[in-house]
C-alpha cells in the first residue's frame, strides 16, 4: 500500500466502528480443492494468425499447460471439455476446470494474450433473506407512469433464479409481436416448455456449468435444471421492472391493490444464475455475455459480492462491456448496512441502488397487561387470531441482558414447551430467520410472538407472513416488554393487527439494513448513486416456494413481500426501461444522470430525507444522489454523459498495472490517452472533491453537460454553502443555443479550514423549468 493509498484507508477507517468489512466482501471461499473453476481473461487482439476461431485458441492455451503441468487426474482430458465457457461479447476469454499450479502456471508464463486468471467467486442474492417485508398498492412511481406507456420496446434482462411463467403478472395480453432485433431465446427443460415465454417473456436461459463444475451435479428432482425459478426471488424481481398490472394482488390480504411493474409494458428475459448453493461468477459472466448478445437494452441485477477491485470482479468486468454496447446496467448496493463501507457493485458504468421505505405500512399492537401499548407490524394472517378481550402470559427467556442467550433468540430446540405453552413469547432478533422463530415458538405450543429488534436494527421494522400471531417492534419497545415481562408478577399481553395502512411520515426513509458509502475503491466516486423503493414490496411469487422461504411452511402465494436492495434494484432496472424507450438514443450514462439529477432528497414531511439506523438526517452516502423520481428523470433537461473512452480513461486514474487494463480493452487498441487531471474529473453527475495535498488547499473539477431539453435555454447555478471551503463555479450561467449542445463548467474548490468529517451539499442548475441537481462531498484526507 502505498502513501496515498493508505491515507484513503485510514480516511475510511474513520467509518468503521470496528474493523469488520462487510461479510459479503470476503465471500470468496478459499476452499483449495483441486481442480476449480477459472475465469481466464484474453487479450483477443493477441490471437495468432494461424487459429481460425477464438475457441481453437482457447483450447490450444489450456493444452499448452496441461502438457506442462505435474500429474492430474485432468490431464487425460480433452482440454476443449475442460472449458465450461467460451466468453465473446461483453467479456473476451474463456472458463476451464484447472489445478492451482496449472493456474499459477497459465498466470505466470508469459502465454500471450493471457490478461489475467481469477478463481471462481460466489456472490448472493440481495434480499434480506429470512423475508423482510414491504407492500406496494398504488405506488406512487408506478402509477405515474400510465401516461407514458405507448408504444415503447425495451428489454429488460434479470440475472436471478429464473421465473414462474404462470403468474398473472407475466401475461401479454395487448403486447405487440416480439421486436425483430430480439435473438433471445427460451430453453426449454424440466416443468418449462416453449410456451412458458410469450410477447412480455421474450427469453428465458439457464447458466449451471459453473455451479455444477464446483457444487455437484443440480438434481433434478428437487431443484428445477430450467428456467422456472424454484425461489420466488427472480419471479419477484422480473415482476418488479415489467410485471403486467394484475388487479386485487395481496398476500394474505395485505398491501391489496394493483400489482405491477415500473415498465409494465416492457419486455423481461430471465437469465438464471442462481442455484440452491449460490450463484457463481462464470455462469454470471457467460449470463452478460449472452443478454449483450441476445439484444437487452437494461440489464437489472439483484446480486453481489466477490472482490473488492474493478478487474478482480467479475461483474464490473462484466458490466463494463454492456455499458460498452450500450445496455444500462443496475445493480442492488448490498445489504450490509448499517455499517459504513459495506457497499457492492460501486464501479461508476454500474447504476448502483440503494433502498429505501414506502409511506406504506402494516402495523400491529402489543397491548400489555399493564395498559402500556406498543406499535409494531406483522403481515400475520390466519385462524389462530388472539382474543383483543383476553390477555395471555407472555414470558422472555433471555437472561439478564449479561450476554447472549441462545433461548433469547428463539433459535431451534432452545425452548421448553413447559415454560412456553400457551403463552406469548418474546424472541430477540438475529441469528435465524425471523418467520422461523415463529416457527420455533409455535412447535414448543406458544400462542404468539413478540419479535424484538436490538440495538443492530434500532427501530427499522419489517413486517413477515409469520405462522402465528406475531408483532415486530422496535428495540425501545422491546427493552420495555422484556422489563415488564421480567418484573411483574403475572405478565401478561395480547396482539391486535390492524392491515394495512397508507400515508406513512416519514416516507420514504432510508433503510438501516441499506448498503453504505464511502466508495472503497474510489472516494472521487460517490456512491450509492441512488436510493428506490426496496421495503415491503409486492410483487409476484414463484408456486413452488412459501411466503417465507421456509421448507415447513406449506402456504403457497401468488405474491409476496419482500425488502431489501434486491427489489430496490428492479425498480431502477424498470424506470430505465421507461426512460430508454422515450430516449432510443440515449447512453446507459444519460440514462443515469437522468436518474441521479431529478431525484429528490426531501421525505413527505418535507425535511431531509432520514435514515432508519439513526432515526436522524442520511447522508449522499446513504441515499446518494438521492430518491428516484421518474416522471421528471423523462426530462432532465440537460444530462452529463460519458462514453466508453471516458469510463476507460477513469481506469487509467487508477493506477492499474497495463495487464490490468487490458481485461477491459478486450480486442480494441484502446490506451490511456490521460485525459482525466484526476478521477474527479469523469463526468459523473456526483461531485466529489479529495483533497489530498497537505496543507489542504485548492482543487478545480470539470464537467461538460449536454442539452437535451428546450434548444434554447439558460441555466444559471447555485451551490450550498460549505465550512470547510468556498466555491466558485465558472461560468455562472450556460446559455443554450441547440439541442445536443454541450457546455462545460469548471468548480473550484479552496480549502477555508479542512474539517475531518466529510462535507455534503449540493451543486444544481436551474433554467426556471428544469433543476439539475449533483450531490457534493468534499472530503480532507488526514494528514500522514
Ligand atoms: C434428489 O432429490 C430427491 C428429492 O429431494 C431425492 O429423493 C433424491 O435422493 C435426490 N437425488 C440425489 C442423487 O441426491
Ligand atoms: C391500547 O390499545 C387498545 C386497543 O387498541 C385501547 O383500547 C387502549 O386504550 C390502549 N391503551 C393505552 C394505554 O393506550
Ligand atoms: C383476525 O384478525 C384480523 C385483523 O383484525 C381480522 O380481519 C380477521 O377476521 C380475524 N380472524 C378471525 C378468525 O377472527
Ligand atoms: C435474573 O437475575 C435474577 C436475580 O439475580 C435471578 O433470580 C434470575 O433467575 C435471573 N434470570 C435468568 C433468566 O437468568
Ligand atoms: C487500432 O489502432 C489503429 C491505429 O491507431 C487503428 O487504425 C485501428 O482501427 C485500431 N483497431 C481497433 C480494433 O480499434
Amino acid at each position: 500500500m502505498d502513501r496515498r493509498s493508505s491515507r484513503r484507508w485510514r480516511f475510511l477507517s474513520l467509518f468503521l466502528t470496528a474493523l469488520h468489512l462487510n461479510p459479503s466482501l470476503c465471500s470468496a471461499a478459499a476452499t483449495k480443492v483441486s481442480p476449480r473453476t477459472y475465469i481466464i481473461h484474453m487479450a483477443k487482439s493477441e490471437m495468432p494468425g494461424s487459429f481460425s476461431h477464438h475457441r481453437e485458441w482457447y483450447a490450444s492455451t489450456v493444452r499448452s499447460i496441461t502438457v506442462a503441468s505435474s500429474s492430474t487426474k485432468l490431464e487425460a482430458e480433452d482440454p476443449a471439455r475442460r472449458i465450461l465457457y467460451s466468453y465473446e461479447t461483453a467479456f473476451h476469454g474463456f472458463a476451464a476446470r484447472l489445478s492451482e499450479a496449472e493456474a499459477e502456471q497459465l498466470e505466470s508464463s508469459g502465454i500471450p494474450g493471457v490478461v489475467s486468471v481469477l478463481p471462481e467467486t460466489v456472490y448472493e442474492l440481495h434480499t434480506t433473506r429470512s423475508p423482510e417485508f414491504l407492500g406496494i398498492g398504488p405506488d406512487v412511481s408506478s402509477s405515474v407512469w400510465s401516461s407514458v406507456l405507448a408504444d415503447h420496446d425495451a428489454v429488460v434482462g434479470v440475472l436471478d433464479t429464473g421465473i414462474w411463467p404462470e403468474s398473472p403478472s407475466f401475461s401479454d395480453k395487448g403486447m405487440g409481436p416480439v421486436p425483430a432485433r430480439w435473438k433471445g431465446a427460451c430453453e426449454v427443460g424440466r416443468d418449462f416448455k416453449r410456451s412458458c415465454c410469450n410477447r412480455k417473456i421474450v427469453g428465458a436461459r439457464i447458466f449451471y456449468r459453473g455451479y455444477e463444475a464446483s457444487a455437484g451435479s443440480i438434481n433434478g428432482t428437487s431443484e428445477f435444471k430450467s428456467p422456472r425459478d424454484q425461489d420466488g426471488h427472480g419471479t419477484h424481481t422480473a415482476a418488479t421492472v415489467a410485471g403486467a398490472a394484475v388487479p386485487g394482488a395481496d398476500l394474505f390480504g395485505y398491501a391489496r391493490g394493483t400489482a405491477r411493474g415500473m415498465a409494465p409494458r416492457a419486455r423481461v428475459a430471465a437469465y438464471k444464475v442462481c442455484w440452491t448453493g449460490g450463484c457463481f461468477s462464470s455462469d454470471i459472466l457467460a449470463a452478460v455475455d449472452r443478454a449483450v448478445a441476445d439484444g437487452v437494452d437494461v440489464l437489472s441485477i439483484s446480486l453481489g459480492g466477490g472482490v473488492s477491485s474493478y478487474y478482480r470482479d467479475s461483474l464490473s468486468v462484466a458490466a463494463f462491456g454492456a455499458m460498452e454496447m450500450g445496455v444500462f446496467v443496475a445493480c442492488s448496493a448490498g445489504n450490509g448496512g448499517p455499517d459504513p463501507i459495506s457497499l457492492t457493485n460501486v464501479s461508476p458504468w454500474i447504476t448502483t441502488v440503494a433502498a429505501s421505505t414506502m409511506d406504506r405500512d402494516f402495523p400491529a399492537t402489543v397491548e400489555l397487561g399493564g395498559g402500556a401499548n406498543s406499535t409494531g407490524v406483522s403481515l400475520y394472517r390466519g385462524r389462530r387470531n388472539l382474543s383483543a378481550q383476553r390477555q395471555y402470559p407472555v414470558v422472555y427467556m433471555g437472561g439478564n441482558s449479561s450476554g447472549p442467550d441462545p433461548r433469547s433468540l428463539c433459535l431451534e430446540g432452545t425452548l421448553d414447551p413447559q415454560a412456553v405453552a400457551g403463552k406469548i413469547v418474546l424472541c430477540d432478533r438475529g441469528i435465524s430467520p425471523r418467520v422461523q422463530k415463529g416457527q420455533v415458538v409455535k412447535d414448543a405450543g406458544g400462542v404468539g410472538m413478540i419479535l424484538a429488534n436490538t440495538a443492530a436494527n434500532g427501530e427499522e421494522l419489517v413486517a413477515d407472513s409469520h405462522l402465528l400471531p406475531a408483532v415486530a417492534v422496535g428495540e425501545a419497545a422491546g427493552e420495555v416488554i422484556k422489563r415488564y415481562a421480567k418484573s411483574a408478577p403475572h405478565p401478561t399481553a395480547t396482539l391486535t393487527f390492524q392491515g394495512t395502512k397508507v400515508g406513512i411520515r416519514p416516507s420514504p426513509v432510508v433503510a438501516a439494513f441499506s448498503s453504505r458509502g464511502p466508495n472503497f475503491l474510489t472516494l472521487e466516486i460517490l456512491k450509492p448513486d441512488v436510493v428506490a423503493p426496496g421495503v415491503n414490496i409486492l410483487a409476484a411469487w414463484s408456486g413452488a416456494a412459501s411466503p417465507s422461504s421456509l421448507a415447513t411452511d406449506r402456504r403457497r402465494v401468488g405474491f409476496n413481500i419482500l425488502s431489501g436492495t434486491s427489489m430496490s434494484c428492479p425498480h431502477v432496472g424498470g424506470v430505465a426501461a421507461l426512460i430508454k424507450a422515450a430516449h432510443p438514443e440515449w447512453s446507459p450514462a444519460a440514462v443515469k444522470s437522468a436518474l441521479m439529477t431529478t431525484a429528490y432528497v426531501h421525505d413527505n414531511t418535507f425535511r431531509p430525507l432520514t435514515d432508519a439506523a439513526t432515526g436522524g438526517p442520511s447522508t449522499p452516502y446513504d441515499h446518494g444522489a438521492g430518491h428516484i423520481r421518474p416522471l421528471k428523470a423523462l426530462d432532465p433537461g440537460l444530462v452529463y454523459d460519458i462514453t466508453p473512452d471516458d469510463y476507460f480513461e477513469f481506469l487509467c486514474t487508477q493506477k492499474l498495472s497495463p495487464l490490468q487494463l487490458k481485461v477491459f480493452t478486450k480486442s480494441s487498441n484502446r490506451t490511456c490517452r490521460h485525459t482525466l487531471a484526476s478521477a474527479g474529473d469523469l463526468n459523473y453527475p456526483a461531485i466529489s472533491a479529495v483533497f489530498t495535498e497537505q496543507p489542504a488547499s485548492a482543487l478545480s473539477l470539470h464537467r461538460t453537460v449536454t442539452n437535451v431539453g428546450p434548444p434554447a435555454s439558460t441555466y444559471r447555478v447555485k451551490v450550498t454553502p460549505f465550512k470547510g471551503a468556498d466555491v466558485i463555479v465558472e461560468p455562472k450561467a450556460l446559455h443554450f443555443t441547440s439541442q445536443k449542445q454541450r457546455l462545460t463548467y469548471r468548480v473550484s474548490f479552496r480549502t477555508k479550514s479542512p474539517q475531518s468529517a466529510p462535507e455534503f451539499g449540493a451543486l444544481t442548475w436551474t433554467d426556471g423549468v428544469h433543476s439539475v441537481r449533483s450531490a457534493v462531498v468534499l472530503t480532507w484526507l488526514p494528514p500522514l
